[in-house]
């Protein structure tokens, strides 16, 4: 997947993440289970993974499975797993040959134990790798990421071993579970909704976000590089004037 002519390659988003929506309304559109949906949006997930890693995004995290997908029927929770499983056994050598390090955010405890030991296998084996960190949020939620931080932080001043007046947001960054991660550029939704559904709450706070009604197993290498335009064509202000920005 060469990078298209429309895409300047050298403001490629370091960091993009997608919110990965509409699968279920795919699936049902095509009189098919819901599963199916998830199913085909793995290749989206394969074909986007290799267009990141050509086109030299550094991090891509994908919304995969949020603390609130636990309410979903028990069939299509297990699903799911089933499918994280074996698209990760599928593309560990693929990740090794591309040196993509694989990564992942959430509360990764709740995930059925042989879930988790693929998941930690993959991370160690693929840990030295440097070309696209490919981060998966997994049992992820916003909230419970910050109250986690929150807890370690009021520890740790309840100790003493930390003074009230040290708070900054570097040091909320590094309670994160994306500590070691650049916050991201762009944030992608797809399936037609527009909301962050407790999705990098802190870490989005300057991202462009970048909403399609494309629905994600339709989602390929066009639709990802039409973000990419547009995330190139916005300007980026962090809070200055035009002018400031244009005069550096
Ligand atoms: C949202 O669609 C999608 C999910 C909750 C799961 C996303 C999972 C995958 C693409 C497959 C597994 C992931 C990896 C990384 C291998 P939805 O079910 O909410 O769709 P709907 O809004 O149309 O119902």
């Amino acid at each position: 997947m060469p990078i298209p002519d429309s895409i300047d390659p050298d403001r490629i988003p370091r960091h993009v993440a997608i919110i990965m929506d509409g699968n279920g309304r795919w699936a049902k559109q095509q009189g098919k289970p819901r599963l199916y949906g998830h199913g085909v949006g793995v290749v989206s997930v394969q074909e986007i993974v290799e267009c990141a890693t050509e086109w030299g995004v550094e991090v891509l995290t994908l919304y995969a499975f949020s603390t609130e997908n636990w309410k979903r029927p028990v069939d299509e929770v297990g699903g799911l797993m089933g499918l994280l499983k074996n698209y990760l056994l599928k593309e560990l050598a693929k990740m090794v040959k591309n040196s993509i390090r694989l990564t992942c955010i959430g509360d990764i405890a709740k995930l059925p134990g042989d879930v988790r030991q693929v998941l930690e296998d993959t991370m160690r084996e693929t840990a030295a790798n440097s070309r696209l960190t490919l981060n998966l949020a997994l049992s992820y939620g916003g909230r419970a990421e910050l109250i986690q931080a929150i807890r370690k932080i009021a520890e740790d001043v309840s100790k003493g071993v930390l003074d009230v007046s040290a708070i900054d947001e570097r040091l909320i960054d590094s309670h994160l579970y994306t500590a070691e991660l650049p916050d991201p550029d762009l944030l992608i939704r797809t399936g037609g909704e527009a909301r962050l559904s407790n999705f990098l709450l802190w870490q989005a706070s300057y991202a462009e976000i970048y909403f399609t009604d494309t629905m994600w197993p339709d989602f390929r290498e066009q639709a990802f590089a039409s973000a990419i335009d547009e995330f190139q064509g916005r300007e980026r202000r962090f809070g200055k004037t035009s002018a400031q920005v244009e005069g550096g």
